[in-house]
Formats: structure tokens, sequence, C-alpha cells
């Protein structure tokens, strides 16, 4: 029988500042009700100066090992696009704060869509036998990257980190992440992006060049589409059919893209899992933090057949589905 990565602990980590809609409208002409309506938000957290993505996922990486009952793993694999520094990647230093020095350890920026990329790169790792166990740390620091005066975005972006720890294992157990789906878009790069500060425009006289730019309608209407797209893909693959689907856990940039999302695969509403409210778009870690919120406060169980499926710059997306694992978040 064919190996399969097999989901066996889970982590997240917040950094402990809150601001809601209500301190940010005190110094932006933005509003708690625009907000909430437009995005579904009410609050974020958002990493001090001196916290870093490395510190968010050592923290998410720590809780997912002892929920695993593991103290170390084969290779760690670390979704984000705010690496501490341009070069090298974080991972290394991950590990290294986890006590891990020594194993592989690489970076995958697939921005918001990296938890689904390194999920499968994981998945890869441990069928070519590289790897046992591989720990998948979603991780952002996007408050550091969008302009403090833009209205646009500020809302809607906040820090965190979330982990799972993957182990080799059976296709047929629970836990067991089945069939992938991948696709990317550069053509529209310029949809969601930091125009200067990489190789091409290494400096720019506009400062609003190193901070985020988003066409964010134009966005919206991709991240629906490709999500449904792909999310029909991937259900295809495993056989199931929408009505299967117990627990729809998106990358949450926005909850009417998770609402819009659902109606046009014909899914009820109650499927749609959601903690944008108190965490808005975390990039990579969205996907395992609500994961493990969903898993803390009953609304993920195990048996339920959960689908992923995550958006976001690049463009990238990607889905994946899995049989929901006995595990308690650590
Ligand atoms: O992680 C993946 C990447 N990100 C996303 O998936 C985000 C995708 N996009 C979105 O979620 C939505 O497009 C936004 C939440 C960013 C914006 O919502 P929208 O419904 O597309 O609003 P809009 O940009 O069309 O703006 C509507 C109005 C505009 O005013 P006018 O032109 O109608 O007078 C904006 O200027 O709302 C105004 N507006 C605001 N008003 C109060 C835009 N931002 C704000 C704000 N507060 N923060």
């Amino acid at each position: 029988m064919s190996v399969a990565a097999v989901l066996s602990g889970l982590g997240a980590w917040l950094p402990p500042r809150v601001v809601d809609n209500h301190e940010l409208s005190q110094r932006l002409d933005t509003s708690d009700e625009w907000i909430r309506a437009r995005t579904g938000i009410g609050s974020r957290h958002v990493a001090d100066p001196g916290t870093s993505t490395v510190d968010l996922a050592a923290e998410a990486g720590h809780r997912a090992l002892a929920s695993a009952g593991i103290e170390s793993v084969d290779a760690l694999l670390l979704a984000t696009s705010t690496p501490d520094q341009p070069c090298p990647a974080s991972a290394p230093q991950v590990a290294t704060k986890l006590g891990l020095n020594g194993i592989a350890a690489l970076d995958v920026n697939a921005v918001c869509s990296g938890f689904v990329y390194a999920l499968a790169t994981a998945s890869g790792l441990i069928a070519a036998d590289v790897a046992q166990t591989v720990m998948v740390i979603g991780a952002d620091t996007f408050t550091t990257l969008v302009d403090p005066e833009d209205r646009g975005t500020v809302p809607i972006f906040g820090d965190g980190a979330g982990a799972v720890i993957l182990r080799a294992g059976e296709p047929d157990e629970l836990g067991a992440l089945g069939p992938v789906d991948l696709h990317s878009d550069g053509e529209l790069a310029e949809l969601l992006w930091v125009a200067a500060g990489g190789s091409k425009q290494r400096q720019s006289a506009n400062p609003s060049d190193y901070f985020l730019a988003m066409q964010g309608t134009a966005v919206f209407r991709h991240a629906c589409a490709r999500m449904a797209e792909s999310s029909r893909v991937v259900l295809d693959k495993a056989g199931w059919m929408v009505a299967d689907v117990d627990r729809f856990v998106g990358h949450q940039a926005n909850i009417r893209i998770l609402q819009a999302t659902a109606k046009q695969l014909g899914m009820p509403a109650d499927a749609v899992v959601s903690n944008i409210e108190t965490t808005g778009n975390t990039s990579a870690a969205s996907i395992p933090l609500a994961l493990n919120d969903a898993c803390l406060d009953g609304t993920l169980m195990a048996g339920h057949k959960v689908l992923l499926s995550a958006f976001g710059a690049g463009l990238t997306w990607g889905s994946a589905v899995l049989r929901w694992p006995e595990v308690v978040p650590g």
C-alpha cells in the first residue's frame, strides 16, 4: 500500500496585541460598520516591533509538537511571504528556535495559498521517503507589509501562525491527506504585490511601492472563481460529492469570499468554517489557525470530511481534502 501523509498534531499562536476596528477608525477614514459589513472582520492580532514571523512560527510549531506528542521532526516547511530577512529563508531559524537544529528546513512562498502548497510538498517528502515526519507551519506578519495610511489594506490583514505535524501512515487512516490541486497565474501578479525592493525594481522614489498594493475587487472575483473551480477538482479526484463535505475551511480573506465560494459550489452556509472575525486575513497562517480554532470549539470533529481551499497573491490557488483525525490542539 502506498504511503500517505497523516495529520497528527496541530498548534497555533497569535501575537497578544489586539487591534479592533474602532481603534483603526480613530486614525483611518473607515468604520467598524464598513469593515464588518464588507469583510466580516471585527479585530486582528498585530505583532509588536521586536516580534517576527520566526517568533510566531516557533510558538505555533512548539504547540504542534506537543499536540502530536513528539519532540522532533525530520523536516520543517515554513509557508510564509514575510520572512525575517529577504535572504536567507526563515525555516532554519524556526527549526533552531525549536531545538531542532540540523533538520531539513525550507520556506514555501505561495503567499496566502502557502499552507496548501506546503502540505503538498510535505506529502511529497514523505512519499519519497525523504522524511517520516514533517512540520508544516503557516506564519505571516502582513501588518509589516501594509501602508499604515491605506484604508484599503490595513483593516484586512492580521498576524499569526498555525502549524501541523504530518507523519508517514496509511491512506485510509483518519487524517491522511487526500488529493491536492495547485495552480498559479503570474500574468496577474500586479493585482496583489509589493512592487519595489526586489531584484526587478530595486529602488523607487515612491514610498508606497514598498507596501502591499491590492486591486481588491478584482482579487475578490478571482478568489471566488478559482477556489470554487479548484474545490471541484479535488472533490472529483477524491470521489466526494459537494454534499459529502462536512466542513469547508477556506483561506480567511473575507467572509463574503467564503460565503460566495460555498454558494458557487452549492454547499450549505453552515459547512463554512470561519474565524476571520477575530483574526483578519493572516495569509499563510489562516487555514491552520482556522483549523485550530474549529477543533478547539468543537466545530471540527474526528471523521469530518474536510475541504481546504486557498487563494492568494502570485496569483496562486489550490485545494486539498482530508478526513479529520482525533487530534487535540497543543
Ligand atoms: O488573501 C487574498 C488577498 N486578498 C483578498 O482576497 C481581498 C479581496 N478583496 C476584498 O476583500 C474586497 O474587495 C475589499 C474588502 C478589499 C473591498 O471591498 P469591496 O466591496 O470590493 O469595496 P470597494 O473596494 O469596491 O470599495 C467600495 C467603497 C469605495 O467607495 P466609493 O468609490 O464607492 O465611494 C471605497 O473607497 O468603499 C470605500 N472603501 C472604504 N470605506 C470605508 C474602501 N475601503 C474602505 C474602508 N472604509 N476601509
